[in-house]
């Protein structure tokens, strides 16, 4: 009788094998960057809605979408987490507010590097295990976070990364 008739699924081997120090490891990390997503949609949504001045119109806007998208990305998240065994977190990181408009914005972009910092790692630590797919899905992320960056510097008259 095969195997999986006997319902033995011990045939069934992914590809890869993660030492479970190196798992912990990671699951820690991306439970720090959903504590950072998820204050990072609580930020946005509260500076669009302190944000004052005709100028800073299109910067609300923007800073709407971006809470969309750390929504988003929080749920990319929870997902990858749940699937490489972890739990994922309900607490909250730090949360930045201000009553000056250009505080706001650079406390936003200041997470904004943050969080690309954070990711770069990740993505290392998930490639040097071979989980390359789920890598990928947080260079997508890096991605928005990148964008996120540029709409801020721009906001704040900085033409290009790290130069005033
Ligand atoms: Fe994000
Ligand atoms: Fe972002």
């Amino acid at each position: 009788m095969a195997d999986e008739e006997r319902g033995d699924r011990a045939y069934l081997q992914p590809p890869y094998r993660i030492p479970p120090r190196d798992r912990d490891e990671i699951l820690a990390g991306l439970n720090l960057d959903l504590m950072w997503e998820y204050a990072a949609m609580i930020q946005y949504i509260q500076h669009a809605s302190m944000l004052t001045g005709p100028e800073y119109v299109a910067v609300i806007e923007e800073e709407l979408q971006h809470a969309q998208d750390e929504h988003e990305h929080s749920v990319i998240l929870t997902d990858l987490i749940q699937y490489l065994g972890g739990i994922p977190t309900v607490q909250v990181a730090e949360r930045a507010t201000s009553l000056e408009n250009a505080t706001m914005i650079a406390q936003d972009l200041q997470a904004e590097y943050e969080a690309i910092g954070r990711y770069l790692t990740r993505i290392q630590q998930l490639e040097a295990v071979g989980l390359y797919d789920s890598a990928q899905k947080i260079r997508n992320i890096v991605v928005v976070e990148q964008n996120h960056a540029i709409d801020l510097e721009k906001a704040l008259g900085i033409r290009r990364a790290g130069q005033p």
